[in-house]
């Protein structure tokens, strides 16, 4: 029975997968080209050690929805919150900025700011100039930018801190961080799944570096911030998608350096 239900969620994903892809809903060509190497291969030996067709699932159907709604309903609400939060007439450097829509409708929003974004995965297709850096040391003076973003970025770095301390070197005024909470029912488990749906057809590295609040204070702490400003209800669901994936497990703070008090 396991088998057949596995099969059959493999058969309906490549179904979709199949009929999305080739009416190039995607855009991507590369993510095209895979899509058609992934199409062609044989129906793999289904081991029950692992549950593969879920992941041929999220990479289907499920990828083109996040694409096509969930994202650009993100990009949005993000996109507002942070054009509430940032000081006036500031140079942003959006570290991670992935593919620039984000930045790119905040400069439309906030026509005083100069923003400009570094990532350790140039996309061809960014909407955004990007300059590729080695996710370790951010290639700017100490004080060199008035503001750092870092939105859904920490979590994917492998020792957050250090990121952390990184922008705060560098930055002036502001750092601004989008991240998650990893508090509440399954929440590891709801966090890496938003994670590979949203990111694994990008080849972002998803090493599902979550923290709980009390880390989140601690990593603050150790790079000598303060949080300013928190905002925990961002409203980046809508109903019913937000009751499993809103819930407490998304925050954008904005931080400060300690002795700015
Ligand atoms: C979930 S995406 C977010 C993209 C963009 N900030 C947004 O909100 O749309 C995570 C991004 O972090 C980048 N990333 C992963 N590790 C990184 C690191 N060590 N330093 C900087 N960026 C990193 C990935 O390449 C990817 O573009």
């Amino acid at each position: 029975m396991r088998r057949f239900v596995a099969i059959l969620i493999l058969a309906i994903s490549r179904i979709g997968h199949r009929v999305l892809s080739v009416h190039g809903r995607f855009r991507n060509r590369n993510f095209e080209t895979a899509t058609l190497k992934w199409w062609l291969q044989p129906i793999p030996d289904v081991q029950f050690t692992k549950f593969p067709p879920i992941d041929d699932f999220m990479n289907g159907p499920i990828a083109w929805y996040h694409g096509r709604f969930i994202h650009q309903r993100r990009v949005e609400v993000l996109s507002r919150h942070l054009a509430d939060l940032i000081v006036p007439d500031a140079s942003v450097l959006d570290v991670g900025c992935g593919d620039g829509l984000l930045s790119a409708r905040l400069q439309q929003l906030r026509p005083d700011l100069s923003v400009s974004g570094i990532d350790v995965l140039v996309r061809p297709d960014a909407k955004i100039e990007v300059v590729e850096f080695d996710g370790k040391t951010i290639p700017i003076a100490k004080d060199g930018v008035d503001v750092v973003l870092m939105v859904d970025v920490l979590h994917h770095t492998d020792v957050p801190g250090d990121m952390l301390k990184e922008a705060a070197r560098v930055s002036k005024k502001q750092v601004i961080i989008k991240d998650h909470y990893l508090q509440g029912f399954a929440a590891h488990q709801t966090l890496s799944m938003m994670d590979n749906v949203g990111n694994t057809r990008h080849g972002v590295e998803i090493p599902c570096n979550y923290q709980t609040p009390e880390q989140w204070t601690q990593l603050y702490q150790a790079s000598g911030l303060q949080v300013a400003e928190m905002r925990n209800q961002l409203g980046l669901y809508l109903p019913p998608l937000n009751w499993f994936f809103e819930r407490s497990l998304h925050f954008i703070a904005s931080l400060e350096e300690r002795t700015k008090s």
